[in-house]
């Protein structure tokens, strides 16, 4: 029952739990089920370029497909927050798709955006959870996320579920078509990967005991490569939303020109890690951690390096995972700051100052 709560405290930690099956249910509705045709149509829209526009969670989900679509597909790919690409004037023409991200399809800057490319004569296309919503009806084809009713304003279930839709789109572009093939590889990673957010759910002990550990800090930085740098804007976001301090997300590589000036023992970095660039992240880690900032890294298990550097340390299994494992980092960020929210005693599904839809500008 999406409006019950069941046996969690709270709904923001029933989605995240819900993840792993949602995960394993996409590949049959895309593949055999009522997504198929949308699919298919999806790939058959013009996509000399495409123009992302969404907001918040969104926004990140959709810099994230961004890096997919640019490295599988070699198609030029921007990604804009709605609020700002309404009113920039874009260079947009009709051989472009305009791509949507949104769980409500209600928010009033993206509606505004779908509204002023379709005026420049692109098609549309939604990433969405809502059927009926004003943005699925206002697009020409609508993939959905399949993520259920999301109650908890911070949203989880659905940033994840916007990310393997996209990525999904991007396999089958590569592919040059849906069949059993692809179905089956993409079908054994997805469970993969909702084999490995299963086996963290199990076992939240250590995450909590790092929230334990850190919760009183004054400042969280978030830091990333590549595919991690928008996991890294998307962890601050949950921590700054649900537990009310202040974070930010980083490129790895970034932090050196201007933000390390703010490192002192009181500051957090949580370092996601992947195994691309791993020496030049830990590198940057290492900056950090001279200057006293307190580390906390997640990346893959039993690396020496990672060990040597951090304060803790949240060893996780990306075998086979490729590039679905920034979202397995994800679900970790969503836990921490679930964590770091409880213990400093937040509304947490209902936080201060925010809407789960902003249907005004
Ligand atoms: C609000 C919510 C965020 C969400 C954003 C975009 O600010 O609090 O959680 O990411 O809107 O919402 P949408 O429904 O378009 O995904």
């Amino acid at each position: 029952d999406p409006a019950s709560k069941g046996d969690f405290e709270h709904y923001m930690l029933k989605e995240i739990y819900e993840q792993p099956e949602l995960i394993r249910s996409l590949t049959q509705y895309y593949f055999q089920g009522e997504g198929k045709e949308s699919l298919e149509e999806a790939t058959k829209l013009p996509m000399k370029a495409v123009n992302i526009s969404a907001c918040g969670t969104a926004f990140y989900a959709g810099l994230v497909i961004k890096d997919y679509i640019e490295s599988k597909n070699r198609v030029r790919c921007f990604a804009d927050i709605a609020s700002e690409f309404r009113y920039r004037n874009p260079i947009l023409d009709k051989e472009e798709l305009a791509m949507f991200i949104s769980q409500s399809g209600e928010t009033a800057d993206t509606l505004a955006a779908q509204s002023m490319c379709k005026e420049k004569g692109l098609k549309s296309l939604s990433i969405v959870n809502t059927e009926g919503s004003t943005l699925y009806r206002d697009c020409d084809v609508n993939l959905m996320i399949r993520a259920g009713v999301e109650i908890g304003v911070a949203s989880t279930k659905a940033f994840t579920q916007q990310v393997l839709t996209g990525k999904t789109l991007s396999e089958v572009l590569a592919h040059g078509g849906i069949d059993d093939e692809l179905r089956n590889t993409l079908a054994s990673r997805y469970s993969l990967l909702a084999e490995r957010v299963e086996q963290l759910l199990d076992n939240t002990k250590p995450i909590k005991d790092v929230a334990d550990a850190i919760y009183k800090h004054k400042g969280f930085f978030y830091t990333g490569r590549g595919a991690y740098f928008p996991i890294a804007m998307e962890g601050a976001l949950k921590l700054k939303e649900i537990a009310y301090v202040h974070a930010e997300g980083y490129a790895s590589g970034e932090l050196k020109h201007g933000p390390i000036a703010l490192i002192d023992e009181e500051k957090v970095n949580v370092a996601l890690v992947g195994e691309e660039l791993f020496e030049k992240t830990v590198s940057n880690i290492q900056e950090i951690k001279a200057r006293k900032g307190l580390i906390v890294s997640i990346g893959p298990k039993n690396r020496y390096e990672l060990k040597e550097v951090s304060d803790h340390y949240i060893e996780l299994d990306f075998e086979g995972l490729g590039d679905l494992a920034p979202l397995y980092v994800n679900v970790v960020n969503q836990l921490l700051a679930y964590y770091i929210a409880k213990n400093l005693g937040t509304d947490i599904d209902k936080p201060r100052n925010l809407a789960k839809s902003v249907t005004v500008e």
